[in-house]
């Protein structure tokens, strides 16, 4: 879907917007650009201001232009008191507001951005804000539907005060239009269903990014994994009809210090195999893939923004869970590249599994500065922090203030969780160097240091983004299925991280 992200400046009086929005906080009145505007409306807006409900949280009132001329309408979006706002206010207000319009078949948008000024005293912050929250709220899926949704956001534009420097405004914009066309990527493929989106399908996604955004690109067949020894993945792959694919994108510039590789599990449809899963929400494994698509868009937009100094490699091994007759079963023996073997007690352990071929074959190929690895991967995760928040395990405190600091910068939530050394005794076998499973309780952190076999003295952080991957409520820019949580944390985290 074309969308385009503007700067205006100027007077508003002799702007001709469909629309106009107004970030309406309970303790301002009408933002004093608006004054003009006010008095040639005969006090439409004043009059309308009176009314609370226009600076509640989440509340969009519309009112329009009674004189016909210039800006159409004006719609305030309630920003709730002005001490207890910060940028995700700023996202689901514009998300509400853009919602509420384009239902109205007002396509195109204006924020007045000068009243969000003292927010931050960054207006950068708030223009991302802004664009964000329209862009992401206005997202529907509707590829399967015969009546598809016309109400489209065609733009978002900001008006800005007329001494405004908007040249350097605009690679934030630029930055904020590819950022959320990744996350618009990753929530597209995590709805699409499994019998649209195999890995052969997601092989051929990268091979498009990589186009698109100049990264070599790499795809490893089965017969390449089986020389290579990927034998904990190619186990979970086994029972599928569908050929597994291990994804790498590679972003190489000519000069770097650092290498980060970037891994995500991306099992397209978890059944659970032998060890199947109960019928009630099974659907939502389609999305199984969460951790590998965020990797693909986040590599998406390192090739267009072209970070400096750092060679950046996502990779995505990719596969079905599906039971068969030749499927893994529970006490089976799989060996990884290294040649450690895992003794598979739980066939619907099957991330870790895949996730520690993909760690071992990073160290092995690029020998990285760091590892992170992203997956939608235990259910007591969602136990743990809720369905909203992502977990991250790491004994490295560059990786972590990175994270922490993108997670403030996106609104994606994160929090800090331990690596128990105590329950590594849970992972013990009687036949193997390891079990996949420990036990129920504690399960995040069990899988955290299972990964953590595989990733020798490299610094390493886990991110498991079970929760947040998905919601089952809509919200102001967050609309209800795959809410593509990774791709903008992720951009972030690796600009942080090159800072430090
Ligand atoms: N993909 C699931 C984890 C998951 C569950 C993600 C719910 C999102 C929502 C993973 O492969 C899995 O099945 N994990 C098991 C592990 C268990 C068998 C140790 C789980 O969490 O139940
Ligand atoms: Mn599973
Ligand atoms: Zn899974």
């Amino acid at each position: 879907m074309a969308f385009s992200a503007k700067l205006n400046t100027g007077n508003i009086i002799s702007a001709s917007y469909p629309a106009l929005v107004i970030p309406a906080y309970e303790d301002n009145g009408l933002p004093r650009e608006l004054k003009d505007l006010d008095k040639a409306w005969k006090g439409a807006l004043t009059n309308a201001l009176k009314s609370e409900v226009l600076t509640k949280e989440g509340e969009v009132q519309i009112v329009s232009n009674p004189t016909g001329k210039g800006i159409q309408r004006v719609a305030f979006a309630g920003m709730g008191h002005h001490d207890e706002t910060d940028l995700d206010t700023v996202r689901r207000a514009a998300g509400s507001a853009a919602n509420a319009l384009r239902k109205r078949d007002v396509g195109r948008i204006v924020f007045l951005a000068e009243p969000f000024m003292p927010l931050r005293g960054e207006l950068d912050d708030t223009a991302r804000a802004l664009v964000e929250g329209a862009r992401l709220g206005s997202y529907s899926f509707d590829r399967f539907k015969s009546e598809k949704d016309t109400h489209v956001l065609t733009g978002a534009e900001l008006h800005l005060p007329r001494d405004t420097n908007t040249r350097e405004l605009m690679p934030i914009l630029d930055e904020t239009m590819t950022l959320t066309s990744s996350t618009i990527l990753a929530r597209d493929w995590s709805n699409t269903p499994a019998n649209f989106a195999t890995p052969t399908h997601l092989a051929r996604l990268a091979r498009d990014i990589a186009k698109e955004a100049s990264l070599a690109v790499k795809i490893l067949e089965e017969k390449e994994c089986e020389k290579l020894g990927m034998g904990a993945f190619l186990g979970v792959a086994k029972a599928s009809t569908e050929p597994a694919k291990f994804i790498i994108l590679d972003y190489k510039p000519r000069k770097y210090q650092r290498t980060l590789c970037l891994v995500g599990k991306a099992i397209t449809f978890d059944s659970g195999g032998i060890s199947i899963k109960p019928a009630l929400d099974m659907h939502m494994m389609k999305s199984d893939m969460g951790g590998g698509i965020a990797v693909l868009a986040a590599m998406r937009a390192v090739g267009m923004l072209k970070p400096e100094n750092v060679r950046i490699v996502g990779i995505v091994p990719s596969c079905e869970n599906m039971p068969g007759g030749d499927a893994l079963k529970p006490g089976d023996i799989v060996r990884t590249q290294s040649g450690k073997s895992i003794e598979v007690i739980n066939t619907d352990a099957e991330g870790r599994l895949i996730l520690a071929d993909g760690l071992e074959y990073a160290r092995n190929e690029f020998q990285p500065t760091a590892l992170v690895d992203t997956a939608t991967l235990t259910g007591a995760m969602v136990i743990a922090l809720g369905e909203g928040v992502a977990g991250y395990f790491t004994e490295d405190e560059d990786l972590a203030v990175a994270i922490a600091k993108s997670s403030v910068t996106t609104g994606e939530k994160v929090w800090r969780m331990p690596l128990v050394t105590e329950y590594k005794e849970h992972l013990k076998s009687d036949c193997a160097d390891t079990k996949n499973t420990g036990k129920k309780e504690g399960g995040a952190i069990t899988a955290a240091l299972f990964l953590q076999n595989f990733v020798g003295d490299t610094p390493w952080m886990h991110v498991d983004i079970a929760g947040p991957f998905w919601s089952k409520e809509s919200n102001p820019y967050i609309p209800k299925g795959a809410t593509g949580y990774g791709p903008r944390l992720l951009y972030y985290f690796i600009r942080e991280w090159m800072k430090i």
